[in-house]
């Protein structure tokens, strides 16, 4: 199939371009390079530099070939960037997503994927883990624009009969995160360690999040291709809950080979609107896609701490 992925110069749609790639699909990329990097670019795909808010950029693309998917994935990704600028979030979140969208069902697309959020859109939750029934009370500009194109997109299903799956992910880590994204804690922490710098939690250090491999998810985007006949919503998630002190000390432990006492974290005041709990639940994927997470929490950071330690060397 002939696939533009949006975001693909980044860490979770670099790896769907790659594993695409591999499958044997055509790969297209767009991608303003704001936060991605040329480097984690498969020189297999063809690369259209660029940004989303810019409609006639977008048209351009998407005319100049017959993709069947576009799987969008670029995006402003940082939450609290989103909050001290929720209308420049929504310009490149919203506006772009429906440049992409109009540019899409113009030139006869005939899926599209989205990368949305199962983090940042449940809100405080009223049961655990949420599925995707769950109440999306969205408690951030980023959370709430995620949610905004989602029910845009329901409206290209009922007026042109554009179809879609929305893939809500919980907190996404592994090789190539950026460290200023949903889940940069992964990344901050190992490029801290690595550094022999202070890693500084944020409140108690209870609060909770479901940590998915990004190998994980990319086999989840190669089972989605394989169901492309309706329009869902999927979350992509462990159902695990691991609280932030445990996960500096599972990674703290990696780090150091087990050897040396890391040096203990400082507990820093608590970041306002900071979601206590987070965790979502994935069964619809395995019943509906077959599929389930396989990496444990332990093996997916040690590939993480490797890929950040080889880095620094
Ligand atoms: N990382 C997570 O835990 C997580 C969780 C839920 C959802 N998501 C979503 O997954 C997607 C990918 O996130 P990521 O963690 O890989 O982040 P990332 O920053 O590594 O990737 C985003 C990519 O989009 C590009 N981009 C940003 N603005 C653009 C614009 N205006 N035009 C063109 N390209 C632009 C960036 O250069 C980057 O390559 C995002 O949509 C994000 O909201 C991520």
């Amino acid at each position: 199939m002939k696939i533009l992925i949006t975001g693909g110069a980044g860490f979770i749609a670099s790896h769907i371009a790659d594993a695409y790639i591999e499958a044997g699909h055509e790969v297209s990329i767009i991608d303003d390079l704001s936060t991605g990097k040329k480097t984690n670019i498969n020189p297999k795909a063809r690369f259209f530099e660029g940004n989303i808010a810019e409609k006639s950029f977008v048209e351009q693309v998407l005319a100049s070939q017959e993709f069947d998917i576009v799987n969008h994935h670029a995006a402003q990704i940082d939450v609290r960037k989103s909050v001290t600028d929720p209308a420049g979030d929504a310009i490149i979140n919203i506006v772009g997503s429906l440049n992409l969208f109009e540019a899409a069902r113009k030139a006869s697309v005939k899926h599209i994927i989205f990368a949305s959020t199962g983090g940042a859109i449940y809100g405080e939750q009223d049961y655990f883990p949420a599925d995707e029934e769950h109440p999306t009370r969205p408690e951030s500009p980023y959370g709430t624009s995620k949610r905004a194109v989602e029910l845009y997109l329901g409206f290209y299903k009922a007026v042109y009969g554009l179809n879609h799956t929305i893939v809500r992910y919980s907190n996404v880590y592994g090789p190539r995160q950026d460290p200023h994204g949903e889940a940069g804690v992964v990344a901050i922490f190992c490029n801290a360690l690595i550094d022999g710098r202070q890693v500084y939690i944020y409140g108690d250090g209870t609060q909770t999040r479901d940590y998915v491999y990004v190998g994980d998810l990319v086999r989840a985007h190669l089972a989605i291709i394989n169901h492309l006949d309706t329009s869902t919503t999927y979350n992509i998630a462990t159902g695990i809950e691991t609280d932030v002190s445990t996960l500096y000390g599972v990674l703290s432990n990696i780090l150091t080979n087990g050897n040396t006492v890391p040096q203990a974290p400082q507990y820093a005041e608590a970041r306002l609107g900071e979601q206590q709990r987070s965790v979502c639940d994935a069964s619809k994927a395995k019943k509906e896609l077959g599929w389930e997470p396989k990496t444990s929490l332990e093996i997916g950071l040690r590939q993480t701490a490797e890929y950040f330690q080889k880095l620094s060397s």
